[in-house]
């Protein structure tokens, strides 16, 4: 991926005739400990997101169904399609995100960093823009 701060994360699929199973583990499968999960589902045909995070990191997988996430750091983006439960996309520090085309069966599982704080969102993308410049810069 040519975003900083954001990578592709490939789980393991373990497959038997009784299915598949994919485990993840704080650390091991993830850069990070897991504080808090969270879903979406059920979205209509809406555009959710428009923030970016202070310090939070985030893994966002579609372990169902079919969703779109846009992806930028105020120079470059990039659109990402999740559809396979063994995929995580990390999303780190001070990335903007959009998430939206959830299929209607979509179930969107994060993993998060840390517990809900919203003095960590930025959810002014002009402020964000400003705020990232320097970040990206150092
Ligand atoms: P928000 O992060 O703005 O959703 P999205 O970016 O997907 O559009 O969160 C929506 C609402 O849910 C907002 O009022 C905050 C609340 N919320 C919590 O209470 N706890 C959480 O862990 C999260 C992620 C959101």
């Amino acid at each position: 991926m040519k975003l900083i701060n954001c990578s592709l994360i490939e789980f393991k699929k373990i497959g038997s005739e009784k299915g598949y199973l994919t485990p993840i583990e704080s650390n091991n499968d993830i850069p990070f400990e897991i504080k808090r999960i969270y879903y979406i589902y059920d979205v209509p045909n809406v555009r959710r997101g428009f923030h970016s995070h202070k310090d939070l990191e985030q893994v966002l997988i579609a372990i169902k169904g079919k969703v779109k996430i846009l992806i930028k750091n105020g120079e470059k983006e990039e659109i990402v399609t999740l559809e396979k439960p063994n995929e995580g996309l990390y999303i780190g520090p001070m990335v903007w995100r959009e998430m939206y085309d959830f299929s209607k069966d979509c179930v969107l599982l994060v993993l998060a960093s840390e517990l809900y704080d919203e003095s960590d969102y930025i959810r002014d993308y002009n402020k964000y823009l400003e705020m990232s410049n320097k970040y990206f810069s150092n």
